[in-house]
């Protein structure tokens, strides 16, 4: 399937330059949005994955159904101060300025195999951090799955010693 079609390109969104991916288009097309999460779980299925994590917001619309498609649970890593019980942080540099994720402490038990799950790969800060959380907590990051990577970014090039799959490529 070309799920190219179904994505929704906004040019200049969200500041002038910038040609926005927009997944709503992807998420309200039912037979594609099966065929992206039946993608994923394809991939992750030999890879004894124990949990799924996904960064808020968009890693929720993909990492919950993946999560259940492969009968375990789901993990949020969200931006500060949502979580309610205790958490582990990670501040990472974006261009301008800095961000924050956070996980709950007890989420990702030692020794978990982990795959983290977006909608995006840009420039690799999100998955960075959200991957040096789980290490932090003992879990190993066994992949990293996005509906969308923009290559020119080099994301990957962050993250060399991770398994990365993407299902569309610009
Ligand atoms: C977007 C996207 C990824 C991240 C990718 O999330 O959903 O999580 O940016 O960019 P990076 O590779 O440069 O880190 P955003 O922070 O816009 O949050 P949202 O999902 O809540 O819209």
């Amino acid at each position: 399937m070309d799920l190219k079609k179904v994505v929704r390109e906004i040019d200049d969104f969200p500041i002038p330059g910038i040609s926005f991916k927009d997944i709503t288009t992807l998420l309200q097309d039912g037979k594609a949005f099966k065929y992206s999460i039946d993608a994923i779980i394809e991939d992750l299925k030999d890879k004894n994955v124990d949990v799924i994590v996904g960064p808020e917001a968009r890693g929720f619309l993909m990492g919950t159904p993946v999560a259940y498609g492969l009968g375990i649970g789901f993990v949020p890593v969200r931006k500060p101060g949502k979580l309610p019980s205790e958490v582990e942080s990670y501040d990472y540099g974006l261009e301008y300025g800095k961000d924050t994720l956070e996980i709950h402490k007890d989420a990702i038990k030692p020794g978990q195999r982990v795959a983290i799950v977006d909608d995006l790969l840009a420039t690799g800060g999100t998955m960075g951090a959200a991957a040096k959380l789980i290490e932090k907590l003992g879990g190993e990051v066994v992949s990293m799955q996005f509906l969308i990577e923009l290559e020119e970014l080099n994301g990957r090039d962050k993250l060399p010693q991770y398994h990365i799959n993407s299902l569309i490529k610009y």
